[in-house]
């Protein structure tokens, strides 16, 4: 039984989920391959496009979705999250997490009788990683790019850098200081990327760093759980905003990506967001694709 709660527990395999995520956008998986399957779905943090995505995914492969929120299970009154897992997995096929600690997803996922899979934590969005590498292989047609990160270090960050180097890609980070990626997943990436090829790097120069850049990312400055620091946040990320002039200093066809919710005039402007070179609608459409994929081969027969 195999758990993603990061993208390191599907590197020898992300290449095959994004293939079998293309063949899954042509063919919707019309003959129901998890026909009588089901996936618990929980969140302890809002969500729009992984809660859609991931309950239309499950319908179209014929199996079925079950949404529930933390505050109306037993677990938002206090029960443990092992329990939750003991008792919760002995009636489903599966279960996707979005939660605040990392840590209470490894938790639920050592007592679990099925897969699990994260939907986001605080350390990591792995399925959001296979989305954004769907969407360059299908504007760009290779991973041999360079993707720019402008922002802060945040979950999102940790598993771009993690699929990066999965897929030899170069990837730099421009973040202001004490805003970097965590230390730890840095080098996880750089080990990985010894091997693949790929030229990982973290600087506070932003201009610099988006010369020659084939595809630029940004994400909110204030993640869900970070409200408490969103004044100061937004002082020290104000200057590493995704707009027109930025975007002129990058190659003249890259393409722009974020994971989406943004907010327009903080992590990127309106202009950038609606121009021909934003794939943003694109890499929200390929989340319900590449979890297709993800769920296929974790729960098929
Ligand atoms: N990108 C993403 O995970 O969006 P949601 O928070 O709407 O699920
Ligand atoms: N970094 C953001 C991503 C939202 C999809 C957050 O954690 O809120």
């Amino acid at each position: 039984m195999q758990h993603v709660l990061s993208v390191l527990d599907i590197q020898d395999q992300f290449r095959d989920i994004l293939r079998q995520a293309q063949i899954f956008k042509k063919d919707h998986g019309e003959d129901e391959p998890l026909k009588g399957k089901t996936l618990a779905m929980i969140f302890e943090k809002s969500s729009t496009r992984t809660r859609v995505s991931f309950e239309v995914a499950m319908y179209q492969l014929g199996g079925f979705p079950l949404y529930l929120s933390t505050s109306d299970l037993q677990l938002g009154r206090g029960e443990l999250i092992e329990d939750t897992s003991r008792a919760m997995t002995r009636y489903v096929d599966g279960v996707m997490i979005r939660a605040r600690e990392h840590q209470d997803v490894v938790k639920f996922s050592i007592h679990s009788r099925v897969p699990v899979i994260n939907g986001l934590t605080n350390l990591e969005h792995p399925c959001q990683a296979l989305a954004d590498m769907l969407t360059i292989l299908e504007w760009k047609g290779t991973f041999n790019v360079k993707m720019v990160y402008v922002g802060d270090g945040n979950n999102v960050v940790n598993s771009l850098l993690l699929a990066a180097a999965v897929l030899g890609m170069d990837f730099t980070v421009a973040c202001p200081p004490s805003y970097e990626p965590r230390p730890e997943i840095i080098k996880k990436a750089l080990k990985i990327a010894l091997k693949t090829g790929s030229n990982l790097e973290v600087t506070h120069q932003l201009q610099e760093a988006v010369k020659n850049a084939d595809v630029l990312y940004t994400d909110v400055w204030v993640s869900m759980g970070d409200e408490e620091t969103a004044e100061q946040r937004l002082k020290d990320l104000q200057a590493y905003q995704i707009n027109t002039e930025l975007l002129e200093l990058a190659n003249p066809e890259a393409m722009v990506l974020h994971c989406l919710p943004a907010v327009r005039g903080q992590e990127i402007t309106e202009e950038v967001l609606n121009s021909p070179q934003s794939a943003v609608w694109d890499q929200a459409e390929n989340r319900l694709h590449v979890q297709k994929a993800l769920l296929y081969l974790l729960l098929k027969d």
